[in-house]
């Protein structure tokens, strides 16, 4: 019975304990760890997609998605400040609910982190191709290699984007060959990003530009654009969790964090409300200068953002003349269109410096899931074979790599966000179902972090989960149950007779201390 096959409480904290436990970090740190993690081809990319959804709306939605975010982060952080394994939600699961969820919910995270690599290779691409090869050195790269194909929401003779693939492959063999990123260099790309942002914000919100006729209508979709339409504030709000996206490596970090009753919170916390702040603010300056006014379909809803119908659309306009909704680097075109394209390159290139370390997290991130998975006997054990040379899992990272690159290869970020939104929205659900769970079950063990309220914020997360879940475009909601389906079979055919646990063996994984910590944290 798979539903029987729990894997012991005790066996997974013996990993823990015998993990050297290196309290180093303080709330200052993992709040600009989380900052890392989480700004990225949310704000920089998919402001655009948010505003054909929303409108002027989309602040809305930034604010909607941010306080989702903020209560499953508050759930996050008592499990993973209690269970301080490598694996997260997929572990968290197994120890709770069984073997079977648990497969589910590692299944789900490919979406959350490769996924959402992909995402962020698109969002790369976007600004290296806009600022670097059209704003610097005058060249375009020929239609065939700069996108995704037009039928599916790419470019006119669109085949595969070029860029994206060089950026996921780059990413893929600094992650095989050992590189992590230190916690100095994730400090410095923070204040890179963060200065851009000011920068943005500063120069939009005074600009003469501004006018606040722009935000009107404020929902020209409405709040609700209708089931599976993946319009409306909600719609666009279900979007742009992209952009908090990640902040769940924060509580990975908490066995490493000092006092964590106390800092994990404030870092999760702290990283998520600084975010939220921003984006709205950001959202703010840039229909208030440019607007953000959808482009609208015969019907008078808006044609779905990464579709055909709107890069139709969108190519009937001059490059100076592109509307916000249409761009591929929408911070920087909005500086660009207001007169400050000196301002608006640097920005350009602070997103080009920035976004490959969101990256490497994610798929750092990645591997591991996948590592633990096979390590469990669930996936090939040949996946979790450590390099001689590198000390790293290079089989499971170069496969990972390939997947991230093909997806970027011919998918636009917008649908890419939205697929990686199902998969993570269904993990964080089943991380508020865990921490409920393990209150009742293991309700003696020690906790360094409560989650305040949890009868009320556990409830709230799984149904903010559901919530978005369900305002996301029907294609994207679509993909979880057929990827779930596709996982079910590998289950039943491979994983289920594979499994250690179902095989009487209860791993205790010697070696585990000696794994690398996440990036940018030491
Ligand atoms: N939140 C991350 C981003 O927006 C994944 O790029």
């Amino acid at each position: 019975m798979p539903f029987a096959r729990v894997k012991p409480l005790d066996a997974i904290l013996a990993t823990a304990e015998r993990k050297s436990l290196h309290r180093t970090l303080g709330w200052f740190q993992l709040t600009l760890f989380g900052i890392g993690c989480v700004i990225g081809t949310g704000i920089f990319v998919l402001t655009a997609a948010g505003a054909q959804k929303a409108g002027p709306g989309l602040m809305l939605a930034f604010a909607i998605a941010g306080a989702i975010c903020i209560v499953a982060a508050l759930c996050y952080a008592e499990i993973a400040a209690m269970i301080p394994v490598a694996g997260s939600a997929y572990t968290y699961t197994y120890a709770t609910m069984g073997e079977l969820l648990a497969w589910t919910v590692g299944w789900a995270l490919i979406l959350e982190y490769a996924v959402a690599a992909s995402a962020v290779a698109v969002g790369w691409s976007g600004f290296f191709s806009g600022t670097i090869l059209t704003e610097f050195l005058g060249v375009q790269l020929p239609s065939w290699l700069a996108g995704a194909p037009l039928a599916l929401g790419g470019i006119e003779g669109g085949f595969i984007n070029l860029p994206a693939v060089v950026i996921s492959l780059l990413i893929t063999w600094l992650l095989m060959i050992g590189t992590t990123e230190s916690a100095r260099v994730n400090a410095v790309l923070v204040l890179i990003k963060v200065t851009a942002l000011v920068a943005f914000i500063a120069i939009t919100l005074t600009s003469a530009y501004f006018d606040p006729d722009r935000f009107n209508p404020f929902l020209p979709a409405g709040l609700f654009g209708g089931f599976g339409t993946g319009v409306g504030a909600v719609g666009a709000a279900a979007t742009i969790f992209f952009a908090y996206v990640g902040f769940d490596a924060v509580s990975t970090a908490a066995e490493e964090t000092k006092n964590p009753q106390r800092n994990v919170p404030i870092g999760l916390i702290g990283s998520l409300l600084f975010c939220t702040v921003f984006y709205i603010a950001v959202a703010a300056g840039a229909i208030g200068t440019v607007g953000g006014q959808p482009i609208m379909g015969p019907n008078g809803v808006p044609f779905p953002a990464g579709s055909e119908e709107l890069a139709r659309q969108c190519a009937t306009y001059a490059a100076d003349q592109l509307p916000l909704v249409c761009s591929n680097e929408a911070l920087a075109h909005v500086l660009r269109q207001i007169g400050w394209s000196g301002v608006g390159n640097a920005v350009g290139i602070a997103a080009m410096l920035a976004l490959p370390s969101v990256m490497l997290i994610l798929m750092f991130g990645q591997t591991r899931i996948f590592f633990v998975m096979s390590r469990d006997g669930l996936l090939p054990e040949v996946l979790s074979r450590v390099h001689p040379k590198w000390k790293t899992p290079y089989i499971v990272t170069a496969a990972t790599g390939v997947a991230v690159a093909i997806a970027a290869a011919f998918l636009p970020v917008g649908r890419l966000a939205d697929i990686a939104n199902a998969g993570t929205l269904y993990a964080f659900m089943m991380v508020a179902i865990a921490v409920m769970i393990l209150r009742r079950t293991a309700a003696d063990r020690p906790r360094s972090f409560r989650t305040p309220a949890l009868a009320l914020l556990g409830p709230l997360t799984i149904a903010g989960c559901v919530f978005l879940f369900f305002n996301l475009p029907l294609d994207a909601m679509l993909v979880l149950p057929i990827w779930g389906f596709v996982g079910l079979v590998i289950y039943v055919a491979y994983s289920r007779g594979a499994s250690h646990l179902g095989r009487g063996i209860v791993d205790v994984h010697e070696g585990d201390e000696l794994e690398p910590p996440v990036p940018g944290t030491h």
